[in-house]
């Protein structure tokens, strides 16, 4: 089982994962993209430059993804275990949707083609809802992906995802304090895997 957590930067969505990393046991792999790896390292390097390629840095990440998949996700999915991703591919449908659209028609559904051959689909995914304003607040604005406009047309692309699959997502409202967002975050995931 593939559980992703999704949300605009801000939405506290790290906070969540460490929350479950600390307190759930048994046989779960803990990851997230970008990841650890050189590829990850890659693409950090594109997030702080602001003249980057967009669409260079589109490949950056779905090359991070590729490698991800197979040196984590596939042989923890195949070892029995439920593997909790902190982001996983609606970022990239989402914010690479937004980040290429001045220069790709469709650019999510371009995205998710790219994907479509070789990734493996969320069985289930947490959305971390916050409002772009709440969203650019809490993460200080430090690179392009940040800022507010730029988080308000990132939420509208995952608006869309969950639109097209409803069944998929938990949405969870994220602008309440801390604990009850732990709480619902630890409910939906209970639900999840009792399912
Ligand atoms: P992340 O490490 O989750 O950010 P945070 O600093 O909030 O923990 O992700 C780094 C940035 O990269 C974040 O702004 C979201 C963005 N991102 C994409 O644009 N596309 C992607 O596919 C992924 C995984 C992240």
């Amino acid at each position: 089982m593939l559980v992703t957590l999704e949300g605009i930067d801000g939405s506290g969505k790290t906070s969540a994962w460490n929350h479950l990393r600390e307190t759930r046991s048994g046989p779960l792999t803990f990851t997230r993209e970008p990841t650890d790896s050189w590829y990850g390292d890659a693409v950090r390097r594109s997030i702080g430059a602001d003249e980057a390629d967009s669409l260079a840095e589109l490949f950056l990440f779905t090359a991070d993804h590729a490698a991800h998949l197979s040196e984590t996700i596939r042989p923890a999915l195949e070892r029995d275990e439920v593997v909790i991703s902190d982001r996983y591919s609606d970022s990239r449908y989402a914010y690479q949707g937004a980040a290429i659209a001045d220069r790709i028609e469709r650019p999510v559904e371009y995205i998710m083609g790219i994907h479509q051959p070789f990734t493996r689909p969320p069985d289930a995914t947490i959305y971390l809802d916050v409002d772009p304003a709440t969203g650019a607040r809490r993460s200080g604005t430090t690179n392009k992906l940040e800022g507010q406009e730029f988080l308000g047309h990132v939420a509208q692309n995952y608006e869309r995802l969950i639109d097209r699959e409803p069944d998929r997502f938990v949405r969870i409202d994220a602008t309440a304090d801390q604990s009850s967002v732990f709480e619902a975050v630890d409910e939906a995931l209970d639900r999840i895997l009792d399912a």
